[in-house]
């Protein structure tokens, strides 16, 4: 069988950004700054850093501004120019330069598996990667999260779904998945025989939850296109996950790395702390700012 390679990314950002209201009432919460750098950015890198060539954002009416950001700024570029900031300059063209990025709008904001619908034509009948616009994954210098997957579908030729374990009374915010033989046992990798969206933690067939990192085959959209409404009314990826578990094998991988989820108020200050401590400029000020802070609290 002629191995298939992973090209193409879909990230899909069409969401509403509830949880974080009213900040994104005008602004995508994938546009959110961590530190200085808009959430979506990172997951660009992770993509380009991962070997990835074609990103596909999936935006709706409100989202210009990120196909702004990864634009190039003439008129910001050349006042860079002229007052010497030459490496602001070139950051900012490099922005412009990560990928090729296209865009295309989900009309409604149907749910996560509409979304990826909407990316059909621009996928084809290739394999692709999944990265949901508000989940980053800081690896701490290690493998991205993305290219962790990407090696697993080299390997096996079969879908494959990023999953960490989340602590029981987080159950019900995620897809659970549910291992071949009840646990992962080989390595990070295990064969699903189901996969459930956002159960109560006693129906739950797990602690494994999908983290917003996949590599799919095209056969999802077969699914997809017929995915009658499941969980909060919306057309949920994991139910068609499910029915392609049946015609396909669809593993799961334990990715190594610390995932946030940005829409997610408390997610995203954690991600802002700890992407901060990583930072050489702020790193020495803001560990002492929340040591002194942690002894103030104990008081
Ligand atoms: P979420 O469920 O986290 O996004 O979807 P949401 O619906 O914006 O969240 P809240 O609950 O209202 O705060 C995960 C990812 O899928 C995208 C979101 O933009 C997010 O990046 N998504 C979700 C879509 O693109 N379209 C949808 O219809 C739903």
């Amino acid at each position: 069988m002629r191995k298939r390679q992973v090209k193409k990314a879909v990230i899909p950002a069409a969401g509403l950004g509830t949880r974080f209201l009213p900040a994104t009432k005008a602004i995508p919460k994938e546009m959110l700054p961590i530190v200085d750098i808009p959430t979506v950015q990172y997951i660009v890198q992770e993509a380009v850093d991962s070997g990835i060539e074609e990103i596909l954002i999936i935006t709706n009416s409100n989202k210009h501004c990120m196909e702004n950001h990864f634009d190039r700024s003439y008129e910001l570029e050349s006042r860079l120019v002229q007052s010497g900031k030459t490496e602001e300059y070139d950051m900012i063209c490099n922005i412009a330069n990560m990928a090729n990025i296209y865009y295309v709008r989900q009309k409604e904001p149907k749910g996560l598996g509409h979304a990826i619908l909407c990316a059909k034509s621009f996928i084809g009948d290739e394999p692709f990667a999944v990265m949901l616009g508000d989940d980053v994954v800081e690896n701490h210098g290690g493998k991205p999260a993305l290219k962790q997957l990407l090696e697993v579908y080299d390997d096996v030729q079969a879908s494959v779904v990023g999953v960490q374990k989340v602590p029981e009374e987080d159950i019900s915010k995620y897809g659970i998945v549910e291992p071949v033989n009840g646990k992962i046992s080989v390595g990070r990798r295990v064969q699903l025989s189901s996969m459930v969206e956002k159960p109560k933690k006693e129906e739950a067939p797990g602690n494994l939850a999908v983290l917003g990192r996949y590599v799919l085959t095209p056969e999802i959209f077969d699914y997809l296109e017929n995915q009658e409404p499941g969980a909060g009314g919306e057309i949920q990826l994991t139910d068609s996950i499910k029915k392609l578990m049946i015609s396909q094998a669809v593993y799961a991988y334990d990715f190594e790395g610390t995932r946030y989820d940005v829409g997610d108020k408390f997610g995203f200050i954690k991600a802002t702390i700890e992407y901060a401590l990583e930072r050489e400029e702020l790193k020495a000020s803001l560990h002492k700012y929340l040591k002194d802070l942690v002894q103030t609290l104990d008081t």
